[in-house]
């Protein structure tokens, strides 16, 4: 079994999303929004789906365009069946720097109700780690993923220290991407979870065309390849740790 912990599967990023789905046959799926409209696709989607699992959040690059409605509606559907996180949360300085107080606003926001209501997030950073440290560290106590690690080696260990997990995803398999490949070897793999963003960052060999979850293998291999380990031990642990991370109701 595997599962891509996160990827978005709303209308506007496939127009055959059922076959897409259909393509990772009995594996998993979180399905992420970033706003109010793709918040609502994730809760039919989870319905429509048995292996989609789902998180529901404002992102950083949205808040700007946000009301305060769409967090009453994260806090009311929040214990819904199969929402098991609030995502993707976070700050991004690369598209919002002039939001960057707002950004923290609804980044906090959504940090406090995780923990209210005892639910996993799933953070989005980019250009922004430092930031994003400094307000982790006040939520020790909740289940942070950081989605789509990009940061440094020395940066990972800092993180380490909150018990995060790190997602990573097809970036991993980039052969320029020097870094992330030894962030990988440095993690122990208790602390990785697969991932793809799909329909972002697609994997080598498939680099440049339209990313989708079954190629969530192609990043267990890499890891695989980077730890010296077999595939299936990548495919154990990374099912393990993200049972636990999300509390999904899945026996391997
Ligand atoms: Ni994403």
């Amino acid at each position: 079994m595997m599962i891509d912990t996160h990827c978005h599967l709303c209308k506007e990023d496939y127009n055959n999303v059922d076959e897409i789905i259909e393509h990772m046959e009995d594996n998993y799926m979180i399905a992420a929004g970033v706003d109010d409209k793709t918040n609502k696709e994730v809760l039919e989607l989870c319905k429509k789906y048995y292996n989609i699992y789902g998180a529901i959040g404002i992102h950083p690059n949205e808040v700007k365009d946000s009301k305060e409605e769409e967090l009453n509606f994260i806090e009311k559907h929040i214990n819904d069946n199969k929402i098991m996180a609030i995502g993707e949360i976070g700050l991004d300085y690369h598209y919002g720097i002039e939001e960057k107080e707002l950004q923290k606003q609804y980044f906090k926001k959504q940090l406090d109700m995780a923990r209210k209501y005892r639910k996993a997030v799933v953070i989005h950073s980019r250009d922004s780690i430092e930031d994003t440290y400094q307000i982790m560290k006040e939520y020790k106590d909740v289940k942070m993923t950081l989605h789509c690690y990009s940061g440094s080696v020395e940066m990972a260990k800092k993180f380490l220290e909150l018990n995060v997990y790190f997602g990573i995803g097809g970036v991993v398999t980039f052969k320029n991407n020097r870094i992330l490949k030894e962030v990988v070897k440095m993690l122990p793999l208790s602390r990785i979870l697969l991932e793809t963003d799909s329909p972002y960052l697609t994997p080598e060999p498939y680099r440049g065309t339209k990313n989708e979850p079954k190629n969530v293998l192609l990043v267990a291999e890499e890891i695989a390849k980077i730890k010296n380990i077999t595939l299936e031990e990548v495919l154990k642990i990374t099912t393990e740790n993200a049972i636990c991370q999300f509390d999904l109701p899945l026996v391997i």
